[in-house]
């Protein structure tokens, strides 16, 4: 496949852009009373209203264009129908065969339909009390072990979904090496009635292993009965011989596989803390939630492909306007860990410069993705998204209804955000801040001097993510969209978004660090690195 910087679309765009420079998008509102509606698309319980862009119809046409010179229907095909695309790891990508309704790859959804049924039994052993722990008692807290994508995924959720907990179980979360993680969270807590579950694809990963190897010590110091493990830890991974290694019985592991990616993989074994919380039946409305996504992704145009258009506009942003960064900026308090789990998704996805085959990229590929709920950001960073000399696209996320109708919150949750994207459109002109000091009582010669600090460019672009309600459904959509704009970003750039050779190399160094810092082990190092181990062989006395 040709570099995208060779496909004619790309020559298009970019010529298309210098006159794109001279767009306001307010006049573009006036002049097409009809904007918001041409502008928006509708899938899955989520509306895309992504009129406040820098775009007219020619831009949509001419990204949708480069979409179909990259080939992108054809990988969609490639991926949902198991080829190996992951060329790199020589893997199938099929997350969406965890949440597949139709049975094209019936010996994946044999296999994925086998787990499901286990984790319902499990889930509902453990929430009847028919799960007990070794001396009999009722398990009421979990605590999930695991990192990367065995966490944010399950955090994420697990959160949002807040609104549909069971109230007989807590679950937890622990991820962190730094033992304050685990410590913190089994402060608390019984040993006696406490489930660990350990998430690791690999079960190779150092920090979940080591959080894995105190927590069974944690249980031990008190049940002292090595047989007490079975009844207080399970496992899932793909790798089952290390599990047993570990000492987790082979009843008690959940089976995943190659085929899933780890930041693609709640949807799997992995997503277990989420149905302990939610229950099973929750769960498999995520999945649902999903499998909406996924038929919309695979059957509509492109030009009314919600995770298309995402990614084109990122696509048309960072490659065309070189905007660095993409804020994500849910306002919705229950999805407080959101931008955290899309920033794995996208940034270990994309995050990458080489093309699938061969060479180097000669244009950016990934962006930079932040962000935090709103209203809170708006009393912190988003003063850089108004005045700012950087380009920062944003999608706004908010529900039409909340799970908590109290007094006029939530008018005021979603007036402050709609305000926000409109006050990036709008921005503020000089004439109109200089009134705006005088109106404050300084003189017009001051309020003149002034007036520059208060002009805001606007003209700057975002996409609101409308949905009724945050429900198990929604959610599931949502997540799916963004796999989605991922991966069609992804195409376009020719990179492949589902390995992440990038991580590597600070683990295997590592591996080096950690031997020479605990033993007498010497190795060579730069002035800096052997300076810092010092102080830490020092400071351990
Ligand atoms: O270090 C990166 C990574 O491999 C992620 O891709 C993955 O989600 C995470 O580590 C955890 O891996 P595992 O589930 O194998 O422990």
């Amino acid at each position: 496949m040709t570099k995208p910087t060779s496909a004619p679309a790309w020559a298009a765009l970019a010529h298309h852009k210098t006159q794109a420079e001279q767009l306001k998008m307010i006049d573009l509102f006036q002049q097409q009373p009809n904007r918001a509606a041409q502008f928006s698309a509708c899938a899955a319980g989520i509306t895309l209203d992504y009129s406040k862009n820098l775009v007219t119809e020619e831009t949509i046409g001419k990204l949708m264009t480069l979409a179909q010179e990259r080939g992108l229907n054809e990988k969609i095909h490639a991926m949902f129908s198991g080829q190996p695309i992951n060329t790199t790891e020589k893997r199938q990508v099929l997350h969406t065969a965890l949440r597949a309704r139709n049975n094209h790859l019936p010996d994946q959804l044999r296999e994925v339909n086998a787990v499901l049924d286990k984790m319902e039994k499990f889930v509902a052993a453990v929430h009847k009390g028919d799960w007990r722990g070794h001396t009999g008692k009722q398990i009421t807290d979990v605590v999930n072990i695991g990192i990367g994508g065995s966490d944010l995924g399950p955090v994420m959720v697990t959160h949002a979904l807040s609104p549909y907990h069971v109230d007989t179980l807590k679950v937890h979360f622990v991820s962190n090496v730094d033992a304050s993680d685990l410590t913190e969270t089994l402060k608390n807590l019984d040993p006696e009635t406490t489930l660990f579950i350990v998430a690791s694809k690999t079960f190779t990963t150092t920090e979940t292993l080591t959080n894995a190897r105190s927590a069974r010590a944690w249980l031990l110091n008190t049940l002292k009965q090595e047989a007490a493990v079975a009844r207080h830890f399970v496992a899932v991974s793909v790798n089952i011989e290390k599990v047993q290694a570990f000492g987790i019985d082979a009843e008690n592991i959940f089976p995943m596989w190659d085929w899933v990616g780890g930041r693609y993989s709640l949807w799997s074994a992995i997503g277990l803390p989420i149905a302990l919380a939610c229950g099973m039946g929750n769960f498999r409305a995520l999945l649902g939630g999903a499998a909406d996504m996924d038929e919309h992704f695979t059957s509509a145009p492109l030009a009314e492909n919600l995770p298309v258009i995402l990614a084109m506009l990122g696509v048309w942003y960072t490659n065309f306007w070189q905007a660095e960064t993409h804020a994500i900026l849910p306002y919705d308090h229950y999805l407080n860990a959101f931008t955290k789990y899309i920033q794995q998704l996208d940034m270990e996805s994309n995050g990458k410069q080489a093309y699938l085959d061969g060479g180097y990229l000669a244009h950016a590929s990934g962006p930079i993705i932040w962000g935090e709920p709103g209203t809170n950001g708006q009393h912190s960073f988003h003063q850089l998204l108004h005045q700012g000399t950087r380009l920062v696209p944003v999608d706004f996320i908010v529900s039409l209804k909340s799970h908590n109708p109290l007094g006029d919150h939530h008018s005021q949750l979603f007036a402050n955000c709609i305000s926000q994207s409109r006050a990036l459109m709008l921005g503020k002109n000089e004439a109109q801040a200089q009134s705006e000091f005088e109106a404050m009582g300084y003189s017009s010669d001051e309020a003149k001097a002034l007036a520059h600090h208060k002009v805001m460019p606007g003209n700057r672009p975002s996409n609101t993510l409308l949905m009724e309600q945050l429900t198990p459904q929604t959610l599931g959509a949502l997540i799916a969209l963004y796999e989605h704009k991922v991966f069609v970003q992804s195409v376009i750039w020719g990179i492949n978004a589902f390995d992440q050779w990038g991580v590597e190399l600070g683990k295997q160094l590592c591996n080096d660090i950690h031997p020479a810092l605990v033993g007498d082990k010497v190795i060579e190092v730069d002035g800096s690195t052997a300076a810092l181990m010092t102080r830490f062989k020092q400071a351990q006395g």
